[in-house]
C-alpha cells in the first residue's frame, strides 16, 4: 500500500490467483479486462478452486491459465485443507489473491501470507447480509436495494476495509436468480476495476477506510496537478 499519493504504479504486472466455487463468471470478467486493458496491471498466474466441478477451472483452462484444485473433503480437517491450498498457491508465487466467488472462509495463516492483498466480492451492501446467502437473505427481509460489495479480505467473514459498493435495486418479481444476476452484471464491471487499483497500488487503508489514490499518469481533471516551478 503506498504511503502517499506519488507512488507510481508498479511496472511490472502483479500475479493474480483467482479461487472459485462455481461458474467463475467473475474470474472471466476479471480475464476479459485484462486481455482488453493494457494498464491493467495485473496477469492471473493460477486459478484454484475448492471443487472439481467448478465451471470456473474450465474457463480457466480455455484461458489457458494452469488450475489447483483441493476439496475440503479430501483433508483431515479445515487447517490441513488451507495449508495444502496455500502450498498450491504459492508454488505460482502470487501477490494479490482474488476470491471469485470462493464459498470457503479462509483463517488466519492463510489470510496473513498475503496481508492486505486479499480481495473478495459480496453480492449485498455490507454490513447487510455478510455469509453465503446474502441475495436469498436479503430477498427475504424485503429490501428495496442491495447491492455489491468489494472489499479487502481480514481474519472475519465479510467484514474487511470497503474498496467499492454499488446499489441494485430489488424488483417486486425478482426471484434468488433474477435478482442475483444484476447483482453479478454490477460486480463484473466493479471487481476487475477495483483488482486493478490494488495491482496498481492505489489503496491505501487509513483505519478501516480506503482511500483510492489517483492514477499518477491521469491526474483527476478537477484535482490538477499544482505547479511545481
Ligand atoms: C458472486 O455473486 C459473488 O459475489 C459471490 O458468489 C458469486 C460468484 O459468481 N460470492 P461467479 O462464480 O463469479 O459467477
Amino acid at each position: 500500500m503506498p504511503a502517499d499519493a506519488s507512488a507510481s504504479v508498479p511496472a511490472r504486472p502483479r500475479r493474480l490467483a483467482v479461487l472459485v466455487s462455481g461458474s467463475g463468471s467473475n474470474l472471466q470478467a476479471v480475464l476479459d479486462r485484462i486481455a482488453s486493458d493494457p494498464g491493467f496491471g495485473g496477469e492471473v498466474v493460477v486459478v484454484g478452486a475448492d471443487r472439481p466441478d467448478a465451471y470456473g477451472l474450465i474457463r480457466a483452462e480455455q484461458a489457458g491459465v494452469p488450475t489447483v484444485v483441493q476439496p475440503l473433503g479430501e483433508h483431515p480437517d479445515r487447517a490441513a485443507w488451507e495449508e495444502a491450498l496455500r502450498a498450491d498457491l504459492l508454488t505460482y508465487d502470487p501477490e494479490v489473491i482474488v476470491l471469485a466467488g470462493f464459498m470457503r472462509v479462509l483463517s488466519g495463516p492463510f489470510v496473513t501470507t498475503w496481508s492486505g492483498r486479499v480481495i473478495n466480492t459480496h453480492p449485498s451492501l455490507l454490513p447487510a447480509f455478510r455469509g453465503a446467502h446474502a441475495v436469498r437473505e436479503a430477498l427475504e427481509f424485503g429490501v428495496k436495494v442491495t447491492g455489491s460489495t468489494v472489499h479487502l479480505v481480514d481474519d472475519q467473514v465479510d467484514h474487511g476495509p470497503i474498496i467499492a459498493q454499488q446499489p441494485v435495486v430489488v424488483h417486486p418479481d425478482d426471484t434468488e436468480d433474477s435478482l442475483h444476476e444484476r447483482i453479478k452484471a454490477v460486480e463484473h464491471e466493479m471487481f476487475p476495476a477495483c483488482i486493478s487499483l490494488l495491482c496498481q497500488d492505489r489503496l491505501e487503508v487509513r483505519d478501516r477506510t480506503v482511500v483510492i489514490h489517483p492514477h499518477p499518469d491521469h491526474p483527476p481533471l478537477d484535482h490538477p496537478q499544482e505547479e511545481t516551478s
